[in-house]
């Protein structure tokens, strides 16, 4: 199984997807507005268990999630939405839903620094409310009368996405600390083994390297005359 980033050229195999699964569908241009306006946050589960026997086979996709951004948040926070999630018949119960919202949420964060991620689920959805609310966390904030079109009404879920933006600085700082084998030289030793007398000596200090480049400086010179 492969998850990865939708592509435009996935979107009708998305929306044959979302056809058979859910009774909530979208114009073609609906999915290309996500693809176009948040192109890291939609993914899609493709079966490559089966390979391309010619260049003209299209991709299996078994699953998709298609996500966006809140452009106006009401509440003035910056967050996602999910707009779709579904996973074919014969691939449920493997994890690639699961999968999936996570990838998304991640990319949120990552991106566009998403504090939270919101939802709507029907509340007879008992397969999709065990994944959100259970699975992945997703607490209910309030119900929607008659939000579908056929009448029943909707769960209002979301979830903070703290936890991965502490994630994401506890890898950074791993990969900080990462051990490069043993030090080389006089430069490779750690500070405080380095014979530095005085102040300073044994501590890290984070230092900027490279020039920062002033707009003024990135204006083209004028040849003409003379410096
Ligand atoms: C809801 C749906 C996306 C779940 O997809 P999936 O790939 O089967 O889900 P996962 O395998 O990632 O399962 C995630 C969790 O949900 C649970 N789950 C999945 N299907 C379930 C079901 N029918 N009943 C109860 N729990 C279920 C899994 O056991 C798992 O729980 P765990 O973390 O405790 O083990 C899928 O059933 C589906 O496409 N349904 C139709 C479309 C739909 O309802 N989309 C959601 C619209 S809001």
């Amino acid at each position: 199984m492969d998850i990865r980033l939708l592509q435009p050229s996935d979107i009708p195999h998305v929306q044959h997807a979302n056809i058979t699964n859910l009774p909530e569908n979208y114009f073609m241009k609906y999915y290309l507005y996500h693809a176009l306006s948040w192109p890291q946050l939609s993914y899609v589960a493709v079966d490559v268990s089966r390979p391309k026997k010619t260049p003209y086979d299209y991709p299996r996709i078994v699953g998709y999630v298609l996500a966006k951004m809140e452009e106006d948040p009401p509440d003035g926070v910056q967050h996602g939405h999910i707009t779709s999630l579904s996973v074919m018949r014969t691939h449920r119960r493997l994890g690639i839903a699961e999968k999936l919202m996570r990838q998304a949420q991640r990319a949120m964060v990552e991106t566009f620094g998403a504090q939270y991620v919101s939802l709507h689920v029907r509340m007879s959805n008992s397969a999709a409310l065990h994944l959100y609310r259970d699975t992945l966390g997703f607490e209910q904030e309030k119900v929607e009368a008659k939000y579908y079109a056929d009448g029943e009404d909707a769960y209002s879920m979301k979830l903070d996405l703290g936890f991965i933006r502490e994630q994401i600085v506890d890898e950074e700082d791993d990969a900080e600390d990462l051990d490069e084998g043993e030090p080389v030289g006089e430069l490779g030793k750690k500070d405080g083994e380095k014979e530095l007398n005085g102040k300073g000596a044994g501590k890290k200090r984070k230092v900027k390297v490279g020039r920062g480049l002033g707009v003024g400086e990135l204006v083209e010179r004028n040849e003409s005359q003379k410096a």
